[in-house]
């Protein structure tokens, strides 16, 4: 497995490719988990070359969020991804991805100020901007992404439509620990009664999930059922509960032509997401 910094590096690398293989990515900000293992490994089954990309995204994050403390853990993290059979391994340095002077930025508009992006304004901008960069430096046929970030799918998809991108984006579902909190990087945040408390996030929705499965399909039902479930827990404080529209995160008011549920609430000073689809 290759660790390269530079995007000169990384051409050459992929040059030496015969033409008909096949190019994967998987984007990440590192501090791995077993849900980005899955990426991986979804990759690794389907494409000829696979690649994986380790960058915290300064340009993602508010002046007030987690930039400088988010954890940083390249060797383990390469050590993870030889194991999984990735090639390459993209982990350039700030100013590679940003030189002095860099002005052009990618905003998608509308689906981008919904969910995450109403709470985080900026945030897809940042993350739309990073993974087209990403996507001009590595040229790969196919990206994965995780469910998990349902809102950053939608945003990428519509980016991916709007600007042509020659990629398929592949979506896997959302790794999670035995007792159902959605893996995540910044779990490692939690001290052992907020990781109790967070599982309040998978059971509201669990519980929703399970009253559409007996027949219920109004959105208002399921957006109280998820709403009183998250209140027996007060230890979380909710930032937005939803039902919407997958592609458009546009709130819908019946499920039956599916729909996604979706939670973004803090355990302490720590932000959580999770969602399932029905
Ligand atoms: P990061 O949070 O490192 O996540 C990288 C990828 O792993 C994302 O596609 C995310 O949805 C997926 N992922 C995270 N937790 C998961 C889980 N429990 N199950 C399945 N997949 C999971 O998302 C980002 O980085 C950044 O915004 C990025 C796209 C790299 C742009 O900077």
């Amino acid at each position: 497995m290759q660790i390269l910094a530079g995007i000169p590096e990384i051409h050459a690398a992929l040059g030496n490719l015969c033409a008909s293989d096949s190019v994967g990515l998987v984007p990440t900000m590192g501090a791995l988990h077993a849900g980005h293992r899955s990426l991986v490994q979804s990759m690794r089954a389907k494409c000829d070359v696979a690649v994986a990309s380790i960058f915290v995204n300064p340009t993602q994050f508010a002046p007030n969020e987690d930039f400088s403390r988010y954890p940083r853990t390249l060797e383990d993290d390469c050590r993870m991804l030889e194991a999984e059979g990735v090639d390459l391994v993209f982990a350039p340095a700030t100013d590679t991805m940003y030189p002095s002077g860099a002005a052009t930025f990618i905003d998608v508009p509308g689906v981008s100020e919904r969910l995450d992006g109403a709470s985080r304004p900026g945030h897809f901008r940042g993350v739309a901007t990073v993974v087209a960069k990403l996507f001009h430096i590595v040229q790969p046929d196919f990206a994965f992404f995780g469910q998990k970030d349902a809102a950053q799918v939608a945003v990428l998809r519509q980016m991916v439509r709007d600007l042509n991108f020659p990629v398929e984006m592949v979506v896997c579902p959302t790794v999670r620990e035995p007792d159902g909190l959605a893996m995540s990087s910044r779990n490692r945040y939690l001290s052992v009664e907020e990781r109790q408390q967070a599982l309040n996030l998978y059971r509201s929705l669990h519980e929703a999930q399970a009253l559409t499965k007996q027949g219920e399909h109004r959105a208002a039902t399921l957006l109280e059922s998820m709403t009183a479930s998250l209140k027996k827990e007060p230890a979380v404080r909710v930032d937005y509960v939803a039902v919407v529209n997958p592609d458009t995160l546009l709130p819908v008011t019946d499920v039956r032509l599916g729909a996604l549920l979706a939670i973004a609430a803090y355990v302490g000073n720590t932000r959580l997401i999770d969602n399932v689809l029905c």
